[in-house]
């Protein structure tokens, strides 16, 4: 997969994407992070990429031709087709499903803007995906862009050195009905459930103990247990999470 970052602030971006598991995928070669700054770009002889909004107003909006520019530059640089992204507060909210759909494309371009906003000729022209990382404004797109690419890399085959540490975390689709362990992307019969507790060595500490049956030896009964606690944390914390149509199901365990 490639990933190509257009910013004002390249050398934010950097050093994330360098660290961590970030920087083992890029090293393994799992994924190419190229960043571009769109200063780059302008033909304007100051090296201006933003100006004062038509109709006035506070701020600097970003302007069409750097952008543009940019974009048919960067996308030149390789021959997989790529999928454009504006990191924007108005977009579609990121979630673990979208970021599934994503690690599926071959390249992705995220626009990452900065200022008070975009030209709107930027996303009439461009025709990017919007995507949002919450609903909150930042003073720009990079940190969401680096939340992205986090998110997707790391679903990259090899990117996490236990290939299964990716399927039983938070937002994994979960089976609701025990007996049906061939877990299914069919909302009915199973669900996105935040994560079971972890626990490591000491086995006591400050008086906390792990729980028994992780010490069991009970393969069986420990992912019994695990979900179990997966449901019980879900439904208390996140039950907008739990499929409607089965949320009866439930009930009898709410104890
Ligand atoms: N840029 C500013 N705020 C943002 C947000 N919440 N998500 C994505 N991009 C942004």
């Amino acid at each position: 997969m490639r990933i190509d970052v257009l910013t004002l602030f390249p050398e934010v971006c950097e050093p994330f994407f360098d660290g961590s598991i970030l920087g083992r995928a890029r090293r393994a070669g799992s994924v190419t992070i190229a960043c571009h700054n769109f200063r780059d770009f302008t033909t304007d002889t100051h090296r201006k990429v933003d100006d004062r909004p038509f109709g006035g107003g506070p701020g600097m909006v970003l302007m069409c031709q750097p952008v543009f520019d940019a974009v048919e530059a960067v996308e030149k640089l390789d021959l997989l087709p790529a999928t454009r992204i504006l990191l924007t507060p108005q977009g579609e909210r990121l979630s673990q499903n979208m970021v599934r759909r994503l690690v599926e494309l071959p390249r992705l371009l995220l626009i990452a803007g900065h200022y008070e906003g975009f030209d709107e000729r930027i996303r009439i022209g461009l025709s990017p995906l919007e995507i949002s990382i919450g609903d909150y404004v930042l003073s720009g797109g990079e940190a969401a862009a680096m939340v992205l690419t986090d998110a997707v890399v790391r679903l990259l085959p090899g990117a996490l050195g236990d290939e299964t540490s990716a399927h039983e975390e938070s937002f994994s689709s979960w089976p609701l009905d025990p007996a049906n362990q061939n877990e299914s992307d069919d909302m009915a019969s199973s669900a996105a459930l935040l994560e079971y507790p972890q626990y490591t060595r000491p086995r006591d500490y400050k008086g906390m103990s792990v729980p028994d049956v992780l010490m069991s030896g009970d393969h069986a009964r420990i992912k019994a247990w695990r979900r179990e606690e997966a449901l019980r944390r879900t439904r208390t914390r996140r039950p907008d999470l739990i499929p409607s149509p089965r949320k009866d199901d439930f009930d009898d365990d709410r104890r």
